[in-house]
């Protein structure tokens, strides 16, 4: 069953209660935070979102996505909002095992992040933990950006590294109607996609152009 992951990264926070309203009128599955510190990537995004009254304004399950050093030292403020799903990078990081059976001893789904140049081998030893792999098909940093075509080959090989276990493979970055097809026949179980749909005029439509063609 495919689903939907909308980034609220670029929607309007001025009005962030009409913003979510929006969301909650649609079947899409779940809200992805993209929290950046501003030196895992040049952003930092980590006063932008105001968890508490994000979760108090929608029933949607909530995708942590942390672009952040160090995910261990601060990964407790994001399970204190009982996220659905918490995923971070696998670059830079000595801490990955821990990461995971910390976010899973309270319940929360654990997925690894993988940037475009990394090799995708990286993850074998991790694979048996996980409930989710999340595909970079852009360099993380910032929305908006140009869908990277290398993808659909990587979610091919994911797909085949995966094997028997009962992993989500997840996208994320310039995800929209024209790759989301071929993205869904690969064998994506999430598309992850913000700007296509929160800055379009109708995100009901543009919701169900991701998922039908
Ligand atoms: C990139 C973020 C993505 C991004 C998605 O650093 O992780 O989640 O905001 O936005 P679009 O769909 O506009 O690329
Ligand atoms: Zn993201």
């Amino acid at each position: 069953m495919s689903e939907v992951s909308v980034s609220i990264l670029d929607c309007d926070f001025n009005n962030l209660n009409s913003e979510i309203e929006k969301v909650n009128n649609t079947n899409i599955n779940y809200i992805h935070i993209d929290i950046m510190d501003g030196v895992f990537v040049d952003r930092n995004t980590k006063k932008l979102f105001d968890l508490d009254k994000i979760s108090n304004l929608t029933d949607k399950n909530l995708d942590i996505h942390l672009m952040i050093e160090n995910p261990l030292d601060s990964i407790d403020e994001y399970i204190n909002i009982n996220p659905y799903l918490i995923s971070f990078h696998i670059e830079n990081n000595d801490k990955i095992l821990k990461c995971i059976n910390k976010i899973k001893s309270k319940g929360i789904n654990a997925g690894i992040a993988i940037n475009p140049n990394t090799n995708l081998n990286l993850l074998k030893p991790y694979l048996k933990d996980i409930d989710l792999v999340l595909v970079m098909s852009v360099f993380p940093g910032k929305g908006g950006q140009k869908f990277i075509d290398s993808t659909y080959e990587r979610i091919q090989k994911l797909n085949y590294l995966k094997d028997d276990y009962d992993i989500k493979i997840s996208v994320d970055g310039g995800v929209n109607n024209s790759n989301s097809k071929k993205l869904l026949e690969l064998g994506s179980d999430i598309l992850v996609s913000g700007s296509f749909l929160i800055k379009n005029s109708n995100i009901l439509t543009a919701y169900k152009s991701l998922l039908n063609h």
